[in-house]
């Protein structure tokens, strides 16, 4: 079968990610980027691919079977549209959008036009995430009580010469907290109703640096995730996963706590705990580890979206369902804004 030809829009930090993971992988070539970057060039250059200033030339002039978009979130609807609009199918990065509405317009105009929007929740594609996900569907850990999640990180001074991260949008909620917040629903279910607390502290920047959110999830379940870009822990997956060793130290401790009416499940450890026989705090508790082979997550997202884009199958995120997840962080800012709790209306 002849490679499938992905364009990459927007060639930043992610988008050379998945540059990377194209130039890995037989299925796959980088036929050209779009980015109007004076930056751009030279790396386009170092490539050997075309470089488009106008994503709708690129578009237009080359023969792009599928696009990866990785522009800054407000421009994800107008790329996205434009993708659909001329057949090519979506891997858009997260958020899908930067408000609710640009988001079901983008899922609607994938379902109007059948075209695949793959959203680059990219932990799906995680082996552990995959076997947690089995873990707690099969009964193992029992009836899932309460989700205790830490996305405690920590960003140096230039991460904020940026001006945008300073910025309502630029912090933690919208950058961060979205991936726990898609985890959650992924592995426990969906969300009904969030009350947060934000602050800006430490930083003293417009923006949060810092969060506390309670979640109330369908299954009666609660979840409590606690949200920081200026705290100096190894508790946050991207420290804890080793998803991207690249950028990110790696130190695997458990972040992700599921405790159970039967047993708990830590991760990204994939450590099971539960007691022998009779259940009580005065009894023995034995924790188990879960081996698993190690996966490259962005190659196996790279991979599902190669068969997306051939029709083999849907995606297992879409943009429909990534909506859902920025609904629920958006319903975090507005709860930490206004001091109270918000429902949510996709329930
Ligand atoms: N999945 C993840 O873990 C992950 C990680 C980082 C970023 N992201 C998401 O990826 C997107 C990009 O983030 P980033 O950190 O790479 O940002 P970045 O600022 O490093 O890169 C964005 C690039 O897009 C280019 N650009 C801007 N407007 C454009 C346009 N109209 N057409 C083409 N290119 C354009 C910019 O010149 C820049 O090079 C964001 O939506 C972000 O939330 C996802």
């Amino acid at each position: 079968m002849e490679p499938l030809n992905i364009a990459v829009i927007g060639a930043g930090v992610i988008g050379k990610r998945h540059v990377q993971e194209i130039r890995n992988n037989d299925a796959c070539r980088l036929v050209a980027l779009a980015d109007p970057s004076p930056d751009a060039s030279g790396y386009a250059a170092s490539l050997s691919v075309p470089l488009y200033s106008d994503y709708r030339a690129l578009l237009d002039k080359e023969h792009v079977d599928a696009a990866v978009v990785c522009t800054p979130n407000h421009t994800h609807l107008e790329v996205g549209l434009a993708c659909i609009e001329r057949r090519v199918p979506v891997l858009m990065e997260k958020p899908v959008a930067d408000d609710l509405e640009s988001a079901h317009a983008l899922a609607d105009a994938s379902k109007q036009a059948g075209v695949a929007v793959l959203v680059g929740h990219h932990r799906r594609h995680n082996p552990a995430v995959r076997k947690a996900k089995e873990t707690i569907a099969s009964g193992r850990i029992g009836r899932l009580v309460l989700a205790n999640i830490m996305c405690l990180l920590y960003k140096p001074d230039a991460y904020f010469d940026v001006p945008w991260r300073k910025q309502a949008g630029g912090g933690p909620i919208l950058i961060n907290l979205i991936h726990e917040i898609d985890l959650l629903r992924h592995l426990s279910g969906e969300i009904v109703s969030v009350q947060a607390l934000s602050s800006n502290t430490i930083r003293a920047h417009d923006v949060e640096d810092s969060a506390a959110c309670t979640l109330r999830l369908a299954n009666g379940a609660l979840a409590n995730i606690s949200l920081s870009d200026t705290t100096a822990t190894p508790w946050s997956w991207d420290t804890a996963a080793g998803e991207d060793r690249q950028l990110f130290d790696y130190r695997p401790v458990p972040t992700h706590f599921f405790a159970g009416t039967d047993g708990a499940l830590t991760l990204p450890d994939l450590t099971m705990w539960s007691y022998e026989d009779e259940k009580g705090r005065h009894r023995p508790i034995h924790d188990t580890h879960i081996d698993l082979a190690e996966e490259n997550t962005y190659a196996n997202q790279l991979r599902h979206f190669v068969d997306v884009a051939r029709g083999a199958t849907t995606p297992i995120v879409d943009a429909r369902d990534a909506a859902r997840t920025l609904e629920a962080t958006l319903a975090v800012v507005e709860s930490a804004r206004t001091s109270s709790m918000i429902e949510l209306r996709a329930k």
